[in-house]
């Protein structure tokens, strides 16, 4: 369950704080969480299915709109310094440190045709930076709230979706899918977020763990990844080529019993690549089969599953993320895998209450004896998507 007592009041002493850094208090509080990923991981950009949940851990922003056209940005921590910019200014590479997220989502209303005056912004946020929890989508996704709402754009969730992932590609420069976004703006408590990327449509489907006797751990790596690096756009270069080379629209077009005349059409990279798109959206369907019908204590082989594929056929796992996943596995976890683009990041360990303990002692214990930095493990729950705190 999520708490939204202590959500608003840290929403509160935010808008406390605005008042006192920018002299009036702000014209609201504009919440949105970052996400874990389930499964289907690299399957939103190619047309796919997706499973991922809002978490507790969101990014909120107190925001007043101003009469000109300054856009004046701080955040509660990290580099606490003011950024100042003109929203008639705006262009894709001028931008630098966390500004380019929600400057990024300015211009992309912009390019929609949205008029967008100035504003004051405070930001804080408790998403991890970095650990695949989809920090600056949480910030894009709360911008854009605000400023739908403050703009009176009147946007649906699906139109923000695509904003964002206009602002996230164009801007930020990340050639990311809408996977992020779409958990983070439409997500609900105690559900996760079945999407069919080719036209959006969301089934919310319910993912409550306590209930099973199971905690979702997550287990950030410390090793910081970022998707404008090259990695991520070259496995989105070989699934395109895939799809190509097979003569379909996307992968999502390929169904797994035609993996047996793809080995011929694709060379040995590209069809382990093709292969893991393939095996990992027929993952998602039966893990979203599996929690309808027998729920989350069944969905460990998935998840397993889903690793391997990461590790060996896309490779996009890392050693850290591979020992996190095998210790937890070892150590009483009935399922884990890497979540999020990879090539660091966070893994996640669906663990029996009882081994909580367990599992997490004897992954710091690995990450040490490795000679690691310390890993931060802590548990999530689904909660709600991007609103406004009243
Ligand atoms: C990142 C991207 C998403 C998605 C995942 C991998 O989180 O932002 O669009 O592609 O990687 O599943």
């Amino acid at each position: 369950m999520t708490s939204t007592a202590p959500s608003n009041a840290r929403a509160h002493e935010l808008a406390d704080r605005f008042e006192a850094t920018f002299g009036a208090a702000p014209h609201g509080v504009w919440a949105a969480p970052g996400r874990v990923n389930l499964i289907g991981e690299h399957t939103d950009y190619n047309e796919g299915f997706v499973l991922p949940f809002a978490i507790d851990n969101r990014a909120r922003t107190a925001v007043r709109l101003r009469d000109d056209s300054t856009v004046r940005l701080l955040s509660t921590s990290g580099d606490q310094r003011l950024v100042e910019a003109a929203t008639t200014a705006l262009a894709p590479g001028t931008v630098t440190r966390w500004a380019k997220y929600p400057l990024g989502v300015v211009w992309a209303l912009q390019q929609h045709g949205i008029e967008v005056p100035g504003f004051d912004l405070l930001l804080d946020s408790d998403v991890p930076l970095g650990a695949g929890l989809s920090s600056s989508h949480a910030i894009e996704c709360a911008v854009a709230t605000a400023l739908n709402e403050l703009t009176g754009a009147g946007l649906s969730a699906e139109e923000m979706v695509l904003l964002t992932q206009h602002a996230e590609n164009a801007f930020v420069g990340a050639p990311t899918g809408i996977m992020d976004q779409s958990a983070s703006l439409r997500g609900a408590t105690g559900h996760a977020v079945f999407l069919d990327c080719r036209d959006q449509s969301v089934e919310l489907v319910p993912f409550q763990t306590l209930e099973a006797g199971l905690v979702l751990l997550v287990i950030d790596t410390k090793v910081e990844h970022s998707h404008a690096d090259g990695g991520y756009a070259s496995r989105r270069a070989a699934c395109e080529l895939g799809a190509e080379r097979m003569g379909v629209k996307a992968l999502r077009d390929v169904a797994v019993a035609d993996l047996q005349n793809a080995s011929g059409l694709l060379d040995a990279t590209t069809f382990r690549r093709v292969r893991h798109i393939v095996t990992e959206n027929d993952r998602v369907l039966q893990t979203v089969d599996v929690l309808q019908t027998r729920g989350p204590a069944h969905i460990g082989p998935l998840l397993d599953a889903s690793h391997a594929s990461m590790r060996d056929d896309f490779e996009i796992s890392c050693p850290e993320l591979d020992l996190a996943v095998d210790t937890a596995r070892i150590h009483g976890a009935i399922g884990a895998r890497m979540t999020g683009g990879g090539f660091g990041g966070s893994a996640i360990a669906l663990t029996p209450v009882q081994d909580e303990q367990q599992v997490r002692d004897a992954v710091t214990r690995a990450f040490a004896d490795a000679g690691l930095t310390r890993p931060d493990i802590f548990t999530v729950t689904p909660s709600a998507g991007a609103a406004r705190i009243p």
